[in-house]
């Protein structure tokens, strides 16, 4: 994805002549040559590109990185979001996950991350403002969703209605005009709890509930999952608030496995709302988005605080993961986690307590002390404790993922347009290391044994 040439100081010199030219460079002696060569390393990197020049002779190709999984390779820079998965520490543009998840709200954080500073008054009035008069969807939309079956997953209603958002908005196409982007990002960030409550609603059968434009970002959304008969919905305060705090701390995380996808399908200078739906698509599984399901798919298949030694030891054997534990960049507790239990039991004093969460607390103890877990940094993340809360707020667990897409798409929006504007960036196309056949000729099917 790095387009980078290689920079003039990383040249081939022979052997005689490879003294060390600085602190901040990279020594690579290439044993089939014998030739040595100094690559420089710049904020803690060096760049791929660089290795191209290491060729075993004149026509060989230059040596390659392999990466699978980009287990270490950064493949852009970014100033959005900042992780230290050592530490356990989470910022949005420089702000602590802690501070944003009590003082802030999501509309604040999402203007946050999108522009790189908090707004001022008039600003964070006039995002709201913005965003809250594009939370309406075309009417046709309606319709699509009726073609789907009564139990369909409502993130593939999501995926298959934000996709089709690009029809109603041609204007999408003009992704490097920065009066069109915000247009979208006005619609994206509005649209998408019209579209998954829409989706939760076909699913009940019920008739959607329209916007309210008087409520706020969670409450709107949750006014239009649950309104019913009355006039005016009012949702109840924490339940509101632990809504948009875990709005808050699912809003970005840097280049996961769904954000890739936005920025690698975007680099193909597609409309954001189709690479949203494949940035959805890619939180959809249950390594990414979907563990929140996979979460209480498994307490509900663990059944009991006792079940659960015996459910550990089976996830040492192998036999299948502790979902909602460990993570890429983690190597301890995931700050959202620690936010996350404070807020389930906030919710708890609301809706009664969830009785799984004692299976979840006897998952973790166990865990947390055990050598499996401890020698490969397996804690928990964020999907870890959601699940019981949005359980307990009467979400069905189909939901759950949905909840999480919602607000990411600030962070896909904002990784996106990061990328446009990068002129480093271009069209994403990784490398590949062919074992495959080499030539051969085509045989006739008679001829084939
Ligand atoms: N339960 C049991 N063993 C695990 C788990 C788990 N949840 N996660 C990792 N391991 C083991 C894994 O088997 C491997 O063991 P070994 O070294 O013996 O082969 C070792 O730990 C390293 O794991 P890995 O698969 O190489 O780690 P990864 O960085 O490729 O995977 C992960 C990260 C999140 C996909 C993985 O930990 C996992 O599948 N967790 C469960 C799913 C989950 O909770 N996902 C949500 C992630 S947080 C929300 C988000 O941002 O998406």
């Amino acid at each position: 994805m790095n387009a980078s040439k290689p920079s003039a100081t990383a040249a081939a010199t022979a052997p005689e002549q490879s003294a060390t030219t600085g602190r901040d460079s990279l020594s690579i002696t290439d044993n089939r040559t014998g030739k040595k060569y100094e690559i420089p390393i710049k904020n803690d990197t060096i760049r791929a590109i660089d290795l191209r020049q290491i060729k075993a002779n004149a026509e060989d190709f230059g040596l390659i990185s392999y990466d699978p999984a980009f287990t270490n390779t950064a493949s852009c820079s970014s100033r959005i979001t900042y992780i230290d998965g050592d530490a356990g520490i989470l910022r949005y543009r420089g702000y602590p996950i802690e501070e944003l998840a009590e003082k802030s709200t999501f509309i604040e954080t999402a203007y946050l991350i999108l522009h790189g500073e908090l707004p001022t008054r008039d600003q964070l009035s006039d995002w709201t403002y913005n965003v809250t008069h594009h939370t309406f969807i075309h009417e046709s939309i309606k319709k699509f969703l009726d073609g789907f079956h009564y139990d369909a997953h409502p993130m593939g209603m999501l995926i298959s209605t934000v996709a089709a958002l690009s029809t109603f908005y041609p204007d999408a196409k003009d992704i490097f005009n920065p009066d069109s982007r915000r247009k979208q990002t006005y619609r994206l960030i509005g649209k998408m709890p019209t579209l998954s409550a829409f989706a939760y609603r076909h699913s009940l059968g019920m008739p959607f509930a329209y916007p309210d434009n008087d409520l706020t970002y969670s409450a709107n959304f949750l006014n239009m999952l649950f309104r019913t008969t009355e006039l005016k919905y009012r949702a109840n305060p924490t339940l509101e608030r632990a809504l948009d705090v875990l709005f808050i701390l699912h809003a970005d995380h840097e280049q996961n496995c769904s954000s890739t996808a936005m920025r690698g399908v975007g680099s193909s200078h597609v409309d954001p709302y189709s690479a949203i739906a494949a940035a959805t698509a890619a939180l959809y599984g249950p390594l990414h988005g979907g563990a929140n399901e996979a979460v209480l798919h498994m307490l509900l298949e663990i059944g009991s605080v006792s079940k659960v030694p015996d459910y550990i030891k089976s996830v040492k054997a192998g036999q299948h993961k502790l979902m909602g534990f460990g993570h890429r960049v983690y190597k301890n507790y995931d700050p959202r986690a620690t936010i996350v239990k404070h807020i389930a039991y906030e919710v708890f004093d609301v809706m009664g307590r969830n009785p799984m969460i004692d299976i979840a607390l006897e998952c973790e103890r166990i865990a947390l002390q055990d050598d499996y877990f401890i020698s490969r940094k397996l804690y928990p993340n964020v999907d870890f404790y959601t699940g019981l809360i949005y359980q307990s707020m009467g979400f069905p667990v189909t939901m759950f993922p949905v909840l999480f897409a919602i607000p990411r798409t600030a962070g896909w929006i904002a990784q996106w347009e990061e990328m446009l504007l990068d002129p480093e960036q271009k069209i994403a196309r990784p490398r590949q290391v062919y074992l495959g056949a080499p030539k051969r000729s085509y045989a006739p099917i008679d001829d084939r044994g």
